[in-house]
């Protein structure tokens, strides 16, 4: 019996609110809180049992602060974004209590996603005696598992792992993001980086790119990116000879984004506008669908995966361990889209590890530290099954 402090009512915190919502034995109480009140009014209306809603400004500290005093969670579960990570963890230090989130700290005037920030917590926490569970989405998240899972079930080593990430959905409108705009297309829109060999090697945008054949979506055409996963596989997976991450886009989603970025309207930086500063991609966030309103026509499905190279008994393996996710399907169940859906079921399995003692540790950490059989239970229970081919 726990209560948690879910911050952030987007796309991913109506999927977080509501599959807490579903297993009351856990989450006995849950609170939602976020920037705006009329977005948690809208999910509060959508779920059967009772939750609490607030209002909460997550930049600013001792805000934060007088909420998790007022609340009193066993646990806070960051599905604001990554500015905010660091002004929360900054609240649970101060009040002791514990913390969760999917996506690592970035600085807002620069693209760079990277875990040194938050590890740069590591001693705190754990003088403090509080445990801080990063990047506990899908991808980040779940592909962590897949690599902890395939290292303690199918290999003595493993030599590379490729994490793919394919939609192979269609919202209906010419250029949407799937999660939100600003952050995704700052991802997009920075240079590629991948592990190879004891190094990281870095490439133009969008600049490798292979066909693959994703199952129950079919061939697409998947670009290598920097993902933060990746950072901290490589300190985690032993033996790990490379290590990238492969998304696929359709060409009407490239078009798009390269006229927007051709045009400025993805700058970060703030321009003079008739008088007063404005930062394009800001503004442009203002113009895109908001991510949670795409679910209601979205049709198809969604695969992400690790295939993944190594070595069990002396012979070579290769194996690809996945799942797929349908859009249409999501929504009937709780009105929200696999994007959102694939990030938030990983979230509320990491608030259980942590909240029934499953995982649990004193500092910062990253999910491929703890054993992945529990939270791969899960998975299957909760809406995410998972299934594994032997190559
Ligand atoms: N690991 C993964 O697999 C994965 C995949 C997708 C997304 N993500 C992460 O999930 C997070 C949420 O994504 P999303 O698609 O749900 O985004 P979203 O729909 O834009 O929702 C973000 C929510 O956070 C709120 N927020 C923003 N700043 C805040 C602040 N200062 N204080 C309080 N609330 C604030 C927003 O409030 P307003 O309504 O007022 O704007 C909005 O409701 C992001 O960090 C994203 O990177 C992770």
């Amino acid at each position: 019996m726990s209560k948690v402090l879910i911050v952030g009512a987007g796309g991913v915190g109506g999927v977080v609110a509501h599959k807490c919502a579903q297993v009351p034995e856990v989450f006995s109480e849950i609170v939602l809180a976020s920037r705006t009140l009329s977005r948690c009014e809208k999910i509060q209306k959508q779920i059967a049992r009772p939750i609490e809603i607030a209002q909460v400004d997550a930049d600013n500290v001792p805000e934060m602060v007088a909420l998790i005093n007022k609340v009193k969670p066993d646990l806070v579960l960051n599905v604001a974004l990554p500015y905010q990570d660091l002004p929360i963890m900054d609240a649970c230090l101060e009040t002791g209590v514990d913390y969760l989130d999917t996506a690592n700290y970035e600085p807002p005037d620069e693209a760079k996603f990277e875990y040194k920030w938050q590890w740069a917590y590591q001693d705190r926490f754990k003088k403090r005696g509080i445990m801080a569970l990063l990047g506990c989405g899908f991808d980040p998240g779940v592909t962590n598992i897949f690599c902890a899972h395939a290292q303690k079930n199918h290999f003595d080593e493993i030599h590379s792992v490729d994490i793919l990430d394919c939609n192979a959905g269609s919202h209906g409108h010419p250029f949407a993001t799937n999660f939100n705009p600003e952050i995704n297309i700052r991802e997009i829109t920075q240079r590629g980086k991948y592990w190879e060999n004891g190094e990281w090697k870095e490439i133009d945008p969008m600049s490798i790119s292979m066909d693959f054949d994703f199952p129950e979506c079919g061939v697409k055409r998947a670009y290598l990116l920097y993902h933060e996963e990746l950072e901290s596989l490589v300190q985690h997976i032993k033996g790990l000879k490379r290590i990238r991450f492969w998304m696929t886009f359709g060409q009407e989603y490239l078009t798009h984004l390269r006229v927007l970025q051709n045009v400025g309207m993805t700058r970060i930086d703030p321009v003079m506008f008739e008088g007063r500063e404005i930062v394009p991609i800001k503004f442009l966030k203002a113009l895109l669908p908001d991510p949670a309103s795409l679910a209601e026509n979205y049709t198809g499905k969604t695969c992400i995966g690790n295939l993944i190279e190594g070595v069990k008994d002396g012979k070579l393996k290769k194996l690809f361990i996945y799942n797929v996710c349908d859009h249409a399907e999501c929504y009937k169940e709780i009105k929200a889209q696999a994007i959102s859906y694939t990030t938030g079921v990983p979230a509320m399995i990491g608030a259980m590890m942590m909240l029934t003692g499953k995982w649990r540790g004193k500092g910062v950490f990253n999910v491929e530290e703890f054993d992945p059989t529990p939270f791969m239970e899960k998975l299957n229970i909760h809406g995410l099954p998972w299934i594994e081919k032997h190559l």
